[in-house]
């Protein structure tokens, strides 16, 4: 049998080739978190015939996709700062307030801690507890708040966990952090796929509160991560202008330029990708909710934390299984506070969907 020592991220997909021989082309990726739907079909038609825009730069001031990242989420586009995927957001941003001590919820992505580190500082993590569904307890987290810390980061949707932080607690969250001095950071990169959006995401916040960035990206649910377009809201002029200081110009290519100010307006697919993704994140959860070998965790994202309860399994043996069916699913043993007894995937096609569950469920 071979034994994956490495761990895959979900986007591995060449790793993945050549350990287990299977072509990338016939892996389905339940660990990549994207639509499966694909990209948005109007970008696709009116982006084909827009290729001669790679022969000009970029506007410098992305000012019409500012403007139709504005209209989508309803905000001010002299807010938004568009970057090279989220990744270059949660970069500069860290970079330019080089937290001493930032706070992280434990699990969560590893790129917060990486980029904390690499600016000389340290991250503690608050723990998110199983017996909580891995739901953040408002009180308790706030009452740990104090003028020591400089930056809080919150995933929400937070991954792996697919819990979520709804509006009125980051409200909570943001009054302490301003008595405090603390900088909150929003990573919203899952937003778009929860049910009650305006319940959960804090982009409204921003209008009042000048302590807090919100990150989004297009690579998941626009499902386009090859495209590298992200973008961050902010109300505080003068962390914006900080920003683009130090932001290389033309980040953003001509392409994702004029791909984001059409893939905002695809309302159809929007919908139709919210519709699917609803459904399929209530069949799976029932589904696995029945089956005592696995304790599934709420999810409120486009993909699922599940704990391995048999004692004969472990998230490698069904890592393995899966790969087995060109099923590629997240083996959650390498995050902090998880262990080999997790797994995560994301919700694809239906058809696909079932075939996951039939292997996991064997
Ligand atoms: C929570 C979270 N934030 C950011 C990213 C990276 O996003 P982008 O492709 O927009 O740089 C990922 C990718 O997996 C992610 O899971």
């Amino acid at each position: 049998m071979i034994t994956h020592k490495d761990h895959f991220h979900g986007s591995d997909l060449e790793k993945i080739e050549k350990i287990y021989g299977i072509k990338k082309e016939d892996i389905i990726s339940f660990s990549a978190n994207v639509n499966p739907l694909g990209i948005s079909p109007l970008m696709r038609e009116r982006l084909t015939s827009n290729l001669d825009c790679i022969s000009t730069y970029p506007d410098r001031e992305y000012t019409a996709l500012r403007d139709s990242i504005g209209n989508y989420n309803n905000c001010d586009a002299n807010d938004v700062i568009v970057g090279n995927g989220t990744t270059e957001l949660i970069s500069l941003f860290i970079e330019i307030m080089h937290p001493k001590k930032a706070i992280v919820l434990g699990p969560t992505y590893s790129e917060y801690e990486r980029e904390v580190t690499l600016n000389g500082g340290t991250t503690l993590y608050y723990p998110l507890k199983a017996e909580n569904d891995f739901e953040l307890d408002i009180n308790h987290f706030t009452s740990k708040l104090d003028a020591s810390i400089d930056m809080i980061i919150l995933c929400n949707p937070n991954n792996p966990t697919s819990s979520s932080i709804p509006k009125s607690d980051m409200r909570h969250i943001l009054d302490v952090c301003k008595e405090n001095d603390i900088y909150v950071l929003v990573d919203e990169t899952y937003v778009e796929f929860v049910d009650n959006i305006n319940a959960i995401s804090s982009v409204s916040l921003c209008t009042y509160y000048n302590n807090i960035i919100v990150l989004r990206g297009t690579s998941k649910f626009f499902a386009s991560p090859g495209l590298r377009l992200g973008y961050a809201i902010t109300g505080n002029k003068d962390l914006k202008k900080e920003i683009l200081k130090r932001q290389d110009p033309w980040s953003i290519n001509s392409l994702a330029d004029i791909a984001g100010q059409i893939m905002f307006s695809d309302e159809k697919y929007i919908n139709d990708t919210r519709s699917l993704v609803s459904a399929e994140k209530n069949r799976m959860y029932e589904l696995f909710s029945k089956d005592d070998r696995f304790r599934p965790y709420k999810p409120s994202a486009n993909f699922m934390l599940i704990e391995i309860l048999d004692n004969d399994l472990d998230s490698e043996i069904l890592f393995e299984q899966a790969i087995r069916e060109n099923l590629m699913i997240r083996d959650c043993s390498t995050f902090p506070f998880l262990s080999n007894k997790f797994i995560r995937f994301c919700f694809m096609n239906p058809e696909d969907n079932d075939r996951l569950a039939q292997c996991l469920m064997r």
